[in-house]
């Protein structure tokens, strides 16, 4: 190859992730492209624009960031294009229902809001106003173990039961007694977070972070783990002195010991191949989710619409696999569900619209996404959830 040929190959690589790349396409964005109200959005995408004008620079990279070139995190958006749809015609499809059963409970769409961290950093009412958007639409929370807000006010909020998301860490009595308190404010499922061990290469954050100028150690006191979780609601009256989170040494006697320690039902967030399927129904899960993290843990490269085939046949029907990374749109649902997928859970949207417009962002962030998906289901010929199958998609790559 010439020298000329190298250069222009390396600019071309260098344009197509700067298009790619979240840091780029923020600094790229117009105050002029920004939707004054909830009402005006298109489709979710518009909160980011929003929400990008709103935070400052450093709670923004938080939403934004994968890790190293945030391959997986655009390789998840891209893993759509490789399915298409297959639809049916000459269908009776006046009324479509997006209604679901999940381990033994009624949602109004299979469209859950993924755990998600700190949501005070995006908005004063955080978790507080998802949980009121969630009881508007009847949909499923997930709390995280960082929640800025208690699960009892959250629980409160919702005006029924959220589930509880942990993080496991070096101390067991520490996740244990965050179990206990999960159960104890009325939650039924724990979800297990398994792909976050020992950190992650977030440099997409780090950009955004030097683009702050504020503060941070006024907010964050990162002098030790103690002190800077201490100001997380679920944290509180824990002794955290020499504590670690995400500890690297996490096996499957962890999950056995979770179920020996709780009736609540047990979820496993992060599974990515057939055989960790297989052992999480041989080690007694009630579902689990395919993850991975919304491309923020490791770069794989690789989409979880392409993983989630592999993990479903890995449940082999024993459990519902739910599935998140990436959905934006009521057909990237739709894919999902046709794979096998019992729900689809979003975070950047609705953290998006939570950052734009509090309660109202989010609530409007679950209706675009359900029009889409009833629209999607209309076209399809599909009425019900239950009627989606393998038979309605198809993978262009065989
Ligand atoms: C997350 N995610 C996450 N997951 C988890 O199990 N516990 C947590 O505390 C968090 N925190 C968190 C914060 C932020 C800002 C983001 C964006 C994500 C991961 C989340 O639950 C989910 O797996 C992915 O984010 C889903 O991908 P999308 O929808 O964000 O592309």
């Amino acid at each position: 190859m010439s020298f000329r040929s190298f250069r222009a190959d390396s600019r071309r690589a260098f344009l197509r992730f700067l298009a790619g790349s979240p840091f780029a396409a923020a600094a790229a964005s117009n105050a002029d492209d920004v939707i004054p109200s909830p009402k005006d959005a298109m489709n979710v995408f518009d909160f980011e624009a929003v929400a990008r004008q709103k935070l400052p620079p450093a709670h923004f990279g938080y939403i934004a960031t994968g890790v190293d070139d945030d391959a997986t995190l655009r390789a998840n958006r891209e893993g759509f294009a490789r399915y298409g749809i297959r639809s049916r015609r000459l269908i009776d499809v006046s009324r479509i229902d997006t209604s679901i059963r999940l381990l033994g409970a009624a949602w109004s769409t299979p469209i859950v809001l993924a755990p998600a961290g700190s949501q005070r950093a995006f908005h004063p009412e955080a978790e507080i106003a998802v949980a009121r958007a969630a009881r508007a639409k009847s949909d499923l929370q997930i709390l995280s173990t960082n929640t800025s807000s208690s699960i009892e006010d959250v629980i409160a909020a919702r005006g029924a039961p959220v589930w509880f998301q942990l993080y496991a860490s070096t101390e067991w009595n520490v996740s244990r007694a965050m179990v206990k308190r999960a159960e104890a404010a009325g939650s039924p499922v724990l979800v297990l977070t398994v792909d976050q061990i020992s950190g992650s290469n977030r440099e997409t954050l780090r950009k955004f972070q030097q683009q702050d100028k504020r503060q941070c150690s006024v907010c964050h006191d990162r002098s030790s783990l103690a002190t800077s979780s201490q100001r997380k609601a679920m944290f509180e009256g824990l002794d955290l002195k020499g504590v670690r989170f995400q500890p690297p040494n996490i096996t499957w006697d962890y999950v056995k010991r979770l179920k020996d320690t709780t009736a609540m039902k047990l979820v496993i967030k992060g599974i990515l191949a057939r055989e960790d399927a297989e052992l999480a129904v041989t080690h007694g899960a009630d579902a689990l989710i395919c993850s991975n993290h919304g491309g923020r843990a490791e770069e794989t490269g690789r989409s979880t619409i392409e993983s989630l085939p592999e993990v479903v046949e890995g449940a082999a029907g024993k459990i519902p696999v739910l599935v998140d990374s990436g959905f934006r749109r009521g057909t990237d649902i739709f894919k999902a569900l046709a794979f096998g997928a019992a729900a689809v859970c979003i975070a950047r949207p609705y953290l998006w619209g939570l950052a734009a417009f509090g309660q109202e962002g989010v609530e409007a962030v679950l209706e675009i996404l359900t029009r889409e998906l009833q629209l999607i289901m209309r076209y399809a010929g599909t009425t019900s959830v239950g009627q989606i199958t393998r038979a309605h998609v198809v993978d262009r790559a065989r």
